[in-house]
Formats: C-alpha cells, structure tokens, sequence
C-alpha cells in the first residue's frame, strides 16, 4: 500500500532517487570506516563543503540535527555559559532538554512573533557578564528557516554576528533547512553564513531528501580542535560513515539542494494561494520557505487530518477565539496534486 502524502514536516517524506542511488553505490565493496583516512566518500563531501563555504572551514558528520546543535554548541562553551535563542527555537523546545543535560548550559529564551530574535532582545541579557550568580551568555542560536516558518536577511545574520562578537560571544546557526532559506533569497551559502560572520553552523539534509545525517561546520577550523574527541565522546560517530557522507556528496552535486528546495518552497506558495481563496482560513506567518501556518477552525482539524496530517503549532492563539495555528510543511516530493487534493479537502469540509 502506498503511504499517504501529509502536510505533518519535510522529514515526514522518504529519500529522493539520487540520494537513494548514491547510496546504493557507495554499498560495493569495502571502504575504510570512521570517515577516516582514506575513506573517498568522507573526503569528497569535505571538499563540496569547502566549495559552498570556503577553505577554512572544519566539517563534521553526525546522525541528526539535535546532535548538530548540542555538540557544535557544547564545543563553544562551558556548562557555565548559557544559549540565548528565540523561545520557539527547536534547541529550547524540542531537544527534550539534551543541551541542558549534556552541555549543563541554561537557554534563555526570548518570546518573538515570527521565530525570529534581534540584537536589542538580547541586549538585555548583557547585564549578567561578569557577574558571578548568573550563568554567563556565550552563544547566539538562531534557526534559517526559523521554526516559524520566517528567514533571516544575510544582513539580519550579520547584525546578530557582530553583536555576539562584540559581546565576547559566538553565533550558532540551526541550519535543519538551511536550503530552504538560500534558494527562497536566491543566494548561496558563502553569503549567507560564510561572509556574515556566522561561528558554527548545523547543516541539515534530511528535511530536504536525505535518509539520515547532519553536518556540523565550524567556520573557523581552529574553534574545531578537539571536536573528533567530542563527536566521539557524544555517541555520534558512525562506523560506516560514507553512508551518510555519499548523501552530502550528492546533494550537493549538480544542485540537488537546490532543486529539492525550490520545488518545497514553490510548493508551500502554492498551498499559500490556495488557503487565501478559502474564507475561513487566514495564513498567519509570513510564507518565506517550505511551512505554511494558518488559523484553523478548530473544529475543521481532527476531520481534514483523517486524510492529510499535519500538526497544531499553537492551540490557543491570542485573539483568535475558536481557532488553532497550525503548520503545513512542504517537501522536496510535494506536488501540485497533493495541493490541489488538500486544498479540495478543505473546501468540502
Ligand atoms: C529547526 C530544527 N532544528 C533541528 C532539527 C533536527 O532534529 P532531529 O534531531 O530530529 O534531526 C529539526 C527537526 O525537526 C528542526 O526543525
């Protein structure tokens, strides 16, 4: 039986072909584990990477993006630090608290509308350097795409690296959908993340066609010293480690990011128009990249659900009595058709 198409997240679906096949070919034969040495695989995905961000990088393989931000964050701080973040930041919300548990770190969190923080939020934080009975502001964590659905300006990135610089600081990207956002400004990643001044980077894949795997990239190959030790230490080395690294050579070959993440964002434009032709409904974010959010009838969600799921974001939206907010996400395999069926489903109920 096929499964069935939803709106739930991007890594609801499955791998796309070309990630599918560079698997299958880097299955023949034997190939040196770790990512070590030799290992050819490994090696070609750091230099892809080294050709979308730059030389100076050091690029790390893990198995998922909460790892990517705990360990790529844990290696900038002590457990004395905190992690200033948007209070909807999946580091705060989501991580079911790991990097309090492995870094000891506290996150302090800051209430936005649209996901997004900015220097002046934070600013107030700055009270606690140097004074010893607080936990002490070491990293700024922001998410492109946030988890609102909304992007980040290379200038607005820019803002916040020079103000955690200026603050003895670094600045940490959850970049789950990091594609999603270059394609939806129509730029690249050396002027996203590279030249605004971004210190460590979480690169995701699996929303956007990979099976598995995540990339933790330090912008500087010198705050990486040591970092084998921690990948190692925090349970996220892989042994056949060209698994997930023939994934990233592909993906970033010949545009397969690219392409994945246009036809997801094209798609979410898509849903967009066809959610503003129904009266009832009123999209409630800005629609940036690949995530629909929208006010809901709550009596209309457990009916439309049956046959595509997605999830409530927020069950009680301030000024919006009856209604829920809910997320609809595109993928890399969303097609017209599932728009049309979804947006149809709707209109009937
Ligand atoms: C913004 C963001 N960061 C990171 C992740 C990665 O999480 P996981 O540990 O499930 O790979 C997700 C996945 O939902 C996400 O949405």
């Amino acid at each position: 039986m096929e499964n069935k198409k939803s709106f739930a997240s991007d890594n609801w679906s499955g791998a796309c072909p070309e990630i599918m096949q560079a698997l299958n070919n880097a299955n023949a034969g034997h190939n040196e584990a770790y990512g070590e040495l030799d290992d050819i695989y490994t090696n070609r995905a750091i230099k892809k990477f080294k050709e979308n961000f730059g030389e100076n990088i050091a690029v790390f393989f893990v198995y998922n993006g909460t790892a990517a931000n705990v360990l790529g964050v844990s290696h900038l701080m002590n457990s004395y630090h905190a992690i200033v973040a948007a209070k909807t930041a999946h580091l705060n919300e989501d991580e079911c608290a790991a990097p309090e548990k492995f870094i000891g770190t506290k996150v302090l969190e800051i209430e936005t509308e649209d996901g997004k923080i900015k220097p002046e939020q934070i600013e107030p934080f700055m009270q606690s350097i140097g004074f010893q009975h607080h936990a002490q502001p070491k990293i700024i964590s922001i998410s492109q795409v946030t988890e609102m659905g909304t992007i980040y300006t290379p200038e607005e990135i820019k803002a916040l690296a020079d103000f955690a610089h200026a603050n003895n600081m670094f600045l940490h990207l959850d970049g789950a959908r990091i594609a999603n956002a270059v394609v939806a400004l129509n730029t690249d990643f050396k002027t996203m993340v590279t030249e605004t001044g971004v210190d460590v980077v979480s690169f995701g894949g699996t929303k956007n066609g990979l099976m598995f795997g995540e990339a933790v990239i330090f912008m500087n190959k010198e705050l990486a010293v040591d970092f084998e030790y921690r990948r190692k230490q925090g349970m996220q080395l892989h042994s056949k480690m060209r698994f997930i690294t023939t994934q990233f050579e592909r993906y970033l070959t010949d545009d397969l990011w690219k392409k994945n993440a246009l036809q997801a964002n094209a798609m979410a434009q898509l849903l967009k128009r066809g959610i503003e032709t129904i009266p009832q409904l009123e999209v409630s974010q800005e629609v940036a990249a690949n995530g629909v959010f929208v006010f809901m009838p709550a009596e209309l969600i457990p009916k439309i659900q049956k046959r595509y799921f997605f999830h409530v974001w927020n069950e009680s939206p301030i000024g919006k009595p009856g209604m829920k907010e809910v997320r609809l996400m595109c993928s890399w395999d969303t097609t017209k058709e599932d728009i049309e069926g979804f947006i149809s489903e709707l209109k009937k109920s």
